[in-house]
């Protein structure tokens, strides 16, 4: 292909501003797939994706696209996650295109997951063609909008493209847009290989698929190539293109976008962001920003049933094959036994993983507490990471503790504005800024990640009727007074609900989980003290009293089939249930305890 004739983009939006629905368009309209093979939201390839609505692994398709200037273009959409744990796969498949699409929706304006993705656009250098979708609603405001997109991200809107990517208004423009406003990617056909590996996954059929952008010089089938980062060497076995479906090609140019196989094991031998080139006449550099993405937010996993171990240890195998972000080590607990710490981008990326685990697998899970990674600064000097609130040593032993921060950015209409403040307050925040775009605050904390892994989004939203929208980074590690609060049951340690935090909170924090607790456990013949301790002080104490009856009694011994069903319906009930000691705890507990309302 003609560089000159090819355009690289991806779409940049907020959740649910229509950016699938846009590319399904695109697709559509340039034929290139049959029409009785549309499926809604070609892209989103995961039935989870398609559930939640939101997009997770970046994947790619090429359109031939005939120009009103009479030439056929090859136009190639990267789609990019859209959501906040998955800002690293964006901003690498952002270094793979030179131009990409602001979709904003006209009717609910920017959000802050527009600023994150646009910001990313900004910082790659790409040229921003601006689209108003959903003209139709009756609430759309696409003046309003376009004067907001000028005032808080700062670029110019005035010849934004008008579009419905419901109705199908306006999509020959953004074609005609991407030709005429997007620049076409440079390259030298004549210099050594350099791709860039925007992407990959495991296909249970082809082994290992590897995204490509391929910067300078050519790739063939049959290429002997070399990772640069990881040293390794394949033999190209298949090169194709996606559209979406995968065609053969013979080879690819500067500029292009395509995919091969090489006969790679797990997608973990694939560094995103590595730079491919020819084992024989490699290039002389390797690609900037190479930066593997680092699992911020751990938890154990357990299989309520301790027979599903090696279930739940070959579906964990399973899904990092494609997942090379999430990570997993064997773990025991005193309380549930073997099971595994996984470390995971971000709360949604652990919720995935969770869901996919307990609906693709079929195992019943306990979740303990998500934690962040502490930083433990030992008296002798040494630093270490705590993934687990339960490997806490010694308190003598640590000399101070550093946690994670992040910078959070949240646009929310005004009248919530008193509400989201007092949240984050309430979390330990530091305000930034406040600023104000039209009726919208934008609102920039500083605020300690613990604080945001259990439920902050859960009661951001609520708080706000679901009207704001949230963003964050992780800007570094900071001191604080945090310590260990264990959780005692009938005076054994449950290790599994153990947390980090603060001691201005722990107070409040312990009385809140032992009266839970207290609620959500079930009664037992005898009676149950439920304690919340830092090291061997007791800061907060329930006690569940003993039951007083059999559960059968009140069927008064006669009708029998009523006696058999209950004793059932208890004995299904105890497939959720956990033994500590001599108590059983439900599985709904251990994340329910958690929560701070
Ligand atoms: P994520 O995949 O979560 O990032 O969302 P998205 O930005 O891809 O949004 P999606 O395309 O899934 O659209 C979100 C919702 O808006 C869907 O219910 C669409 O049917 C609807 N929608 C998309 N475009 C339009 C439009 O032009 N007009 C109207 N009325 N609704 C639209």
């Amino acid at each position: 292909t003609d560089i000159e004739r090819i355009r690289n983009f991806s779409i940049v939006a907020h959740i649910d501003h229509g950016k699938s629905t846009l590319a399904d368009r695109l697709i559509q309209l340039t034929g290139t797939v049959a029409e009785r093979d549309m499926k809604a939201q070609m892209l989103d390839a995961m039935d989870i994706e398609r559930e939640r609505g939101i997009t997770i692994k970046a994947n790619s398709v090429r359109i031939d696209y005939p120009a009103k200037d009479g030439h056929t273009y090859v136009l190639n959409l990267i789609d990019t996650p859209g959501h906040v744990d998955f800002a690293y796969e964006v901003s690498r498949s952002m270094q793979a295109v030179e131009g990409s699409l602001l979709v904003v929706d006209a009717s609910q304006g920017v959000e802050a997951q527009t600023l994150a993705n646009v910001y990313q656009a900004i910082d790659a250098d790409h040229e921003i063609v601006p689209v108003l979708n959903k003209v139709d609603l009756p609430a759309a405001e696409p003046e309003r909008v376009k004067e907001q997109i000028e005032d808080v991200i700062g670029i110019d809107a005035s010849e934004s493209v008008m579009i419905s990517a419901k109705t199908g208004l306006g999509i020959p423009d953004v074609l005609e847009a991407i030709v005429t406003r997007l620049p076409a990617p440079k390259g030298d056909r004549d210099a050594p290989l350099k791709a860039m590996l925007v992407d990959s996954w495991y296909d249970s059929y082809l082994g290992v698929v590897v995204l490509i952008r391929v910067m300078d010089g050519v790739i063939k089938k049959g290429d002997q190539i070399k990772m640069m980062k990881t040293g390794a060497a394949y033999k190209l076995d298949r090169l194709a293109v996606l559209k979406p479906q995968m065609v053969e090609i013979a080879e690819l140019g500067p500029g292009e976008i395509g995919v091969f196989t090489a006969s790679i094991k797990q997608v973990r031998d694939t560094r995103v962001g590595d730079t491919i080139t020819h084992e024989k006449k490699p290039c002389a550099t390797a690609l900037p920003g190479f930066k593997p993405a680092q699992p911020v937010v751990f938890c154990g996993l357990f299989p309520v049933d301790a027979n599903d171990f090696d279930d739940l240890r070959d579906a964990i195998e399973k899904l990092q094959l494609n997942d090379a972000s999430f990570s997993s080590e064997m773990e025991t607990s005193a309380a549930l036994g073997f099971g595994f710490r996984c470390g995971f981008l971000g709360l949604l990326h652990l919720e995935v993983i969770r869901d996919r685990l307990e609906r693709e697998y079929d195992l019943d899970l306990i979740t303990t507490a998500p934690s962040v990674v502490f930083k433990l600064h030992m008296r002798d000097g040494e630093v270490r990471d705590l993934h687990n609130p339960a490997d806490m040593p010694d308190l003598t032993l640590v000399d101070h503790i550093e946690e994670p921060r992040i910078k959070a950015t949240i646009l929310v209409p005004d009248e919530y504005l008193g509400d989201v403040l007092k949240l984050c307050q309430d979390r330990r925040g530091i305000q930034m800024d406040l600023t104000y775009a039209g009726s919208r605050a934008m609102v920039v904390y500083d605020l300690p990640l613990a604080e945001v892994v259990f439920d902050f989004y859960d009661r951001l939203k609520s708080v706000t009727k679901g009207y704001a929208s949230f963003d964050y980074q992780i800007t570094g590690y900071r001191e604080d007074f945090l310590v260990k609060m264990s959780i005692l049951v009938n005076d054994e340690p449950v290790d599994a609900l153990s947390i980090m935090v603060h001691r201005d909170r722990a107070d409040a924090r312990g009385r809140a989980m032992v009266e839970k607790l207290k609620d959500l456990i079930p009664r037992h013949m005898f009676k149950i003290p439920i304690q919340a301790a830092i090291g061997g002080r007791v800061i907060a104490r329930e006690t569940l009293s003993a039951m007083r009856k059999d559960v059968t009694a009140k069927c008064y011994g006669g009708d029998a089939t009523r006696k058999k069903k209950l004793l059932e319906k208890q004995k299904a009930g105890k497939k959720k249930m956990r033994q500590f000691g001599k108590v059983e705890i439900p599985q709904s507990a251990f994340i329910a305890a958690l929560k701070m309302d």
